[in-house]
């Protein structure tokens, strides 16, 4: 459905919607990118042109590359000028409303075979598609920030998404270089969902005392060999960005206590201490600040971060349960997405379906919260005495 000479339409040009269109125009695509603020554009056009410089000095693009790039993507600011576009990917505001409005607009203006896909986050796919008459061509189509280094794109079918729409989409995106995955239309697909206690374990932790903040992320750096702890990746996303996720993804699960938002994280919120971009968040950034050391103690280290793998460990496969993705999808979206060390359900496998079991039933016997219940998909498993893999 889609050819080299398929043309591109990004909607926004912020932070998402200028590396795509940079993804898209590397890609060979003819894009243009279409804003309602003048300043927004002028801006992404003027990051565009010094990101390029920057790979040509690093010698990761030539100058012919660099020119062609420049060439493919026009920048325009009027909707009306997507008129010819074959895939339009909105990145705009987070706001169903607005979204909704903008879909509306668009099919009065686009081809009737354009697909129509957003880069929302948090939003269904399925009431962004009710806005249009033809909710079959509405497609999500997820990129991680930056769209220009981070290689998962997930793909979205809301309950309308026509299938050929869906396999052409997700063609489409790996012929740019993507790693795609399919996704059931859930709250926070696949990344937003089974991180979750990478994040809300940590703080469950830290609110009882069981261990400070250093000690946590070194534990899961030292000891699970993730890349951040979760409290400098929570203060490096910003926790205007990272509270209001899980608090959206808490809140479509209709307040299932397993997604339930930490107390501590809102506080930091409302006080204004976003993280690194504001200067203090659960660390201190301010110049000479010292970072507290990590109380180094193996033991301790070990039982911190057995207990958020299993849980993430559970909610990889409760999404697996629920056909939200399949084993692998869900196994790439944590790699390539959030670069976990491993495979969250192969590490089930090389723990042993046992164990996992066991340190969640030790969780969920002792605090006799639903947030600790176990996947009946690892009960499955344990019962069967089957692997993952
Ligand atoms: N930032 C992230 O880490 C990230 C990651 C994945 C997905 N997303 C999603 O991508 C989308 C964009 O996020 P962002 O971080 O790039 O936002 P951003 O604020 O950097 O950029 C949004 C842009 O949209 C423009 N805009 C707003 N309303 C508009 C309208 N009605 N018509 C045309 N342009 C409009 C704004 O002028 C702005 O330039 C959101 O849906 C967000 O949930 C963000």
């Amino acid at each position: 459905m889609f050819t080299k000479k398929s043309v591109t339409g990004v909607i926004g040009s912020g932070a998402m919607g200028s590396g795509i269109a940079q993804v898209a125009a590397t890609a060979g695509h003819k894009v243009i990118v279409y804003d309602n603020s003048e300043s927004a554009l002028q801006k992404a056009e003027n990051n565009l042109k010094s990101s390029l410089t920057k790979l040509v000095e690093k010698q990761k693009i030539t100058r012919d590359q660099q020119t062609q790039v420049l060439m493919n993507i026009r920048f325009v600011s009027t909707l009306q000028q997507l008129s010819e576009c074959d895939l339009i990917i909105e990145a705009i505001v987070e706001n169903l409303d607005v979204k909704k409005t903008v879909f509306k607009e668009l099919e009065k203006i686009v081809k009737e075979t354009c697909v129509l896909a957003s880069n929302t986050s948090s939003l269904s796919i399925t009431s962004i598609a009710a806005a249009c008459e033809k909710p079959g061509r509405v497609i999500g189509i997820h990129f991680f920030n930056p769209p220009t280094l981070m290689p998962l794109v997930e793909i979205i079918p809301g309950v309308a998404s026509l299938e050929n729409i869906t396999t052409s989409s997700k063609a489409l995106i790996d012929s740019w270089g993507k790693v795609t995955v399919r996704v059931k239309d859930t709250p926070g697909f696949i990344v937003n969902r089974v991180a979750r206690p990478f994040y809300s374990e940590a703080l469950r932790i830290y609110e009882e005392g069981i261990a400070d903040i250093p000690t946590i992320d070194w534990a899961m750096k030292e000891i699970g060999g993730f890349k951040m702890g979760p409290f400098e990746l929570m203060d490096m996303i910003g926790h205007d960005v990272n509270y209001i996720v899980t608090e959206t993804v808490w809140k479509q699960f209709y307040y299932d206590p397993k997604f339930k938002p930490a107390l501590s994280q809102k506080r930091l919120l409302e006080a204004g201490l976003l993280g690194k971009k504001s200067g203090k968040g659960f660390y201190d950034y301010t110049p000479g600040s010292q970072t507290p050391e990590a109380t180094k103690n193996k033991e301790l280290g070990q039982q911190i971060f057995t207990r958020i793998l299993v849980m993430l460990i559970n909610e990889a496969a409760d999404t697996l349960y629920l056909k939200v993705a399949s084993a692998e999808d869900i196994d790439l979206a944590m790699t390539k997405g959030v670069n976990y060390p491993k495979s969250l359900l192969k590490w089930a496998d090389e723990l042993g379906i046992e164990n996992v079991i066991k340190q969640l039933t030790a969780l969920k016997d002792f605090y006799e919260e639903d947030r600790y219940r176990i996947s009946p998909l690892l009960k499955q498993n344990f019962i069967l005495k089957k692997a993952f893999y």
